[in-house]
């Protein structure tokens, strides 16, 4: 059985953060509001009432953090830039402190030896633009080209590949379809054109950063979907539910089309906001790569209430995370094959852009964090990885999320997904064994491929 030591030579070790999630300072240097800002303002909407004004302090303490990165002897690091920052209000021209801002933090990832991997929207959009309809809106996937057009207009020359969005589906989901991210609307089936939206926005980016030679990825979460059955039934609610995760957003990437969507009542114009043309931008030359966010699978059953043709049914007998998530390394494997399997050689290098999970941590009384849930998941996720490996899918690398504790969106700071702990009163950050475990896999994944 291949494991983790036997993913190839030249694999990429990294972690992966978000802007809102870590940076802080929502106020400083000249950024904007974003829909996170007022979501989180809403009483009710996040745990606690926790918000990302202060979050990990990243703005201020990226040096600290970049030497973090360093001691785990990574290749990559993802973050995310936040476009309110870049421009405030969503259009015109570019804030210069913002960019100074990212611009520094390139900078400072590159003399620690690491390669910038940026995302250009994780979900943080200017609020100006929620105003004019956010994703809903047409307009908004022109403007997220204007506005990658000013990042890698600076930072371009330093970052060769780049990852235009963060989850379409999650976002569209959470945000639009049920309320419970920000921008908070619950508009259920009729948030579809959010995904056709970011999809064309990621199209139209796409398009800016290749003029500038640059590689494309985008970073999608994915599930394998189980049916909670054999009956037809739960078969075809399975499928339905694979469509509208899955294939939603990696059909028209790969194969320039939209999946059926017809066990939802909607037709291939998304309830008519395609236009002739936009799935030739959606699709473009196709992606460098393919970035994976993978938690867990999800299993479908067949639908318990009229509106949806599925309902989620629960996974039994496996571990689970602090969050509740069932832990299935082997979904991992699964996904992976199964994608090479359903796109063939449509389907570009991957990446792992997230992969990781939230245990209930604490600081021990002699300074460390034993964190042997998050040990145990990471190993066996990357062994399944090497398993798909050697089942012949070209995985280019692994950025494990998250570098720190953070703001878990609706969750507030209740969640940790740190390899790095967070004391949030006082800002102190505390390698835990995780972390010391990855960077000891790091040296030793090194040191026998190039024996
Ligand atoms: C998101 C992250 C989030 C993580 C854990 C992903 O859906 O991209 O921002 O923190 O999952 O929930």
């Amino acid at each position: 059985m291949p494991d983790r030591l036997d993913l190839p030579a030249g694999f990429r070790w990294g972690v992966s953060t978000a802007a809102y999630q870590i940076e802080g300072a929502v106020d400083e240097g000249g950024r904007g509001p974003s829909v996170w800002d007022v979501f989180a303002a809403r009483p009710g909407a996040v745990r606690d009432a926790h918000t990302g004004r202060v979050a990990c302090d990243h703005y201020h303490r990226y040096t600290e953090d970049i030497a973090l990165m360093r001691g785990l002897g990574l290749d990559g690091y993802r973050f995310s830039i936040a476009w309110p920052r870049v421009q405030p209000t969503g259009a015109g021209p570019a804030n210069p402190a913002g960019l100074d801002f990212y611009d520094r933090l390139v900078d400072a990832q590159l003399a620690a030896g690491i390669t910038p991997l940026p995302t250009l929207f994780h979900w943080d959009l200017p609020q100006a633009l929620e105003e004019e309809g956010g994703w809903l809106a047409r307009d908004t996937a022109h403007r997220f080209a204007d506005y990658t057009a000013l990042v890698v207009d600076r930072l371009g020359d330093r970052v060769p590949a780049w990852i235009t969005l963060n989850e379409p589906f999650v976002h569209m989901v959470y945000g639009y379809a049920l309320g419970i991210h920000a921008p908070g609307r619950a508009l259920m089936l009729d948030a579809l054109p959010a995904a056709h939206h970011q999809l064309l926005g990621h199209g139209l980016a796409a398009a800016v950063l290749r003029e500038h030679g640059r590689e494309v990825m985008i970073a999608n979460n994915l599930t394998p979907v189980w049916p909670a059955s054999e009956a037809d039934e739960d078969v075809a609610a399975a499928a339905a539910y694979d469509a509208l995760h899955n294939r939603l957003f990696t059909d028209p990437l790969l194969l320039g089309s939209y999946p059926d969507l017809s066990a939802f009542g909607v037709g291939a114009d998304l309830g008519g906001c395609v236009r002739p043309g936009d799935l030739e931008l959606v699709a473009g030359p196709g992606l460098d790569g393919l970035g994976v966010n993978y938690y867990n699978p999800t299993r479908i059953g067949a639908p318990t209430d009229p509106g949806l043709p599925f309902a989620e049914a629960p996974i039994e007998g496996v571990p689970r995370t602090a969050f509740g998530w069932p832990v299935v390394p082997d979904g991992l494997r699964e996904l992976l094959v199964g994608l090479r399997k359903s796109y063939g050689t449509a389907l570009p290098p991957v990446t792992i852009t997230e992969n990781g999970c939230s245990v209930a941590d604490e600081l021990g009384p002699d300074g460390t964090v034993p964190d042997r849930p998050r040990i145990d998941y990471l190993a066996g996720h990357l062994d399944a990885l090497a398993e798909a490996v050697a089942e012949g899918v070209d995985v280019r690398g692994y950025f494990t999320w998250s570098l720190l504790d953070n703001f878990e969106w609706a969750e507030g700071f209740t969640q940790r997904f740190g390899l790095v702990h967070v004391d949030f009163d006082t800002q102190r950050r505390t390698p835990k064994a995780s972390y010391t475990w990855y960077r000891d896999l790091i040296v030793a994944h090194r040191t026998c491929r190039t024996r």
